[in-house]
């Protein structure tokens, strides 16, 4: 594969398209909204400018790297000629599915159509395409260009062929693909991610801790924990007997209904959406938005320097 296309150029698709530029890709962008076109590429800069002051690049040629991203004015410009296509536009099936219609009138018989959705099972997304056997779900994380791990999720068309193109092409990219064998609502990390906020909500909820103490605690156990082993080694470091004896007496009490917790709806109704309207559990002033995602950033990518160092001391 030599060129990639990344249609769909904010929160996610603009990391995306840095990353396969960085590693060496002719990328044609596009998106439907031209100021974002406009601005993609200083967006790009930025993000590369901080990845090189905090070492998660090293000696890149700049230059190199912006010059090999291509902002196309059509989609199809950006399409055609690519062998690779993947798209983070809005998540909307309706929308996915009629760009993923177009596209493959236009691309080459071997080009490999990817979606970066992060709810719609591929088999829905190729429903109704020529050849659905070429689509695949590739899951990235925010910020893109910063955490390793993609959940790539073939769906129930999708050959094998392509699946271990996209394996290969997401290894040489510096990436870490984990392919999941079924189709399941979420795929895995957000599932987990939501069983996860279903309990901490109510703790919080119930006052039995806050959420800054939440963060704290999780920090400086769990997350420490599973970012140096797994939890399912950690799982094995513990001794599956004794957290079998803690799952039994706590499993009951456990949330484990199936509506929205009462606190995440009122903050909903109430726009406390986080940092995009300035106040979710933490307040985010105006004036100082800038620096709090900046920081939030180093911090992203001091860890993900730390675990790829330590992963390369492992092999
Ligand atoms: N934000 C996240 O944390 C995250 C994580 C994983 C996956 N995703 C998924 O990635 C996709 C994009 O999410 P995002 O957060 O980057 O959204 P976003 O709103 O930040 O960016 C979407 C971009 O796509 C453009 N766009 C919309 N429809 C288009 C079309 N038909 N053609 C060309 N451009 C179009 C918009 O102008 C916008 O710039 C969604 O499917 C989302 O579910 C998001």
């Amino acid at each position: 594969m030599q060129t990639i296309t990344v249609i769909g150029l904010g929160t996610m698709g603009h990391g995306i398209a840095q990353t396969f530029a960085v590693a060496g890709f002719d990328v044609r962008l596009f998106d439907e909204n031209e100021t974002v076109r406009d601005s993609v590429i200083a967006r790009v800069q930025q993000n590369l400018e901080v990845m090189l002051q905090n070492g998660l690049l090293e000696s890149i040629e700049l230059d190199d790297v912006i010059s090999r991203m291509i902002v196309c004015q059509g989609e199809q410009e950006a399409c055609e000629q690519s062998d690779f296509i993947i798209e983070a536009i809005a998540e909307d099936l309706d929308i996915k599915r009629a760009f993923f219609s177009r596209c493959e009138q236009v691309v080459g018989e071997s080009s490999i159509l990817a979606s970066n959705t992060s709810s719609f099972p591929n088999s829905r997304l190729a429903a109704g395409l020529n050849c659905p056997e070429r689509c695949i779900n590739t899951h990235w994380f925010n910020p893109a260009h910063v955490i390793p791990v993609v959940e790539i999720i073939p769906g129930e068309h999708t050959s094998e062929d392509v699946v271990a193109k996209v394996m290969e092409l997401f290894h040489s990219i510096g990436k870490q693909p984990i392919r999941l064998h079924k189709e399941v609502p979420g795929f895995v990390l957000n599932r987990i991610q939501v069983a996860m906020f279903r309990e901490m909500l109510d703790l919080v909820d119930q006052g039995v801790i806050s959420a800054s103490d939440l963060d704290q605690a999780v920090r400086g156990s769990l997350a420490i924990r599973w970012a140096a082993e797994g939890p399912m080694r950690v799982g094995d470091f513990g001794g599956w007997d004794v957290l079998g004896k803690v799952y039994e007496i706590l499993v009951p009490s456990l949330r484990s209904d199936t509506q929205v917790h009462d606190i995440l709806a009122g903050m909903i109704s109430r726009g406390e959406y986080g940092i995009k309207s300035g106040q979710g559990f933490y307040e985010y002033p105006q004036q100082e938005l800038l620096d709090i995602i900046s920081n939030k950033d180093k911090r992203f990518m001091t860890w993900a320097k730390l675990l790829s160092d330590s992963t390369t001391n492992d092999e």
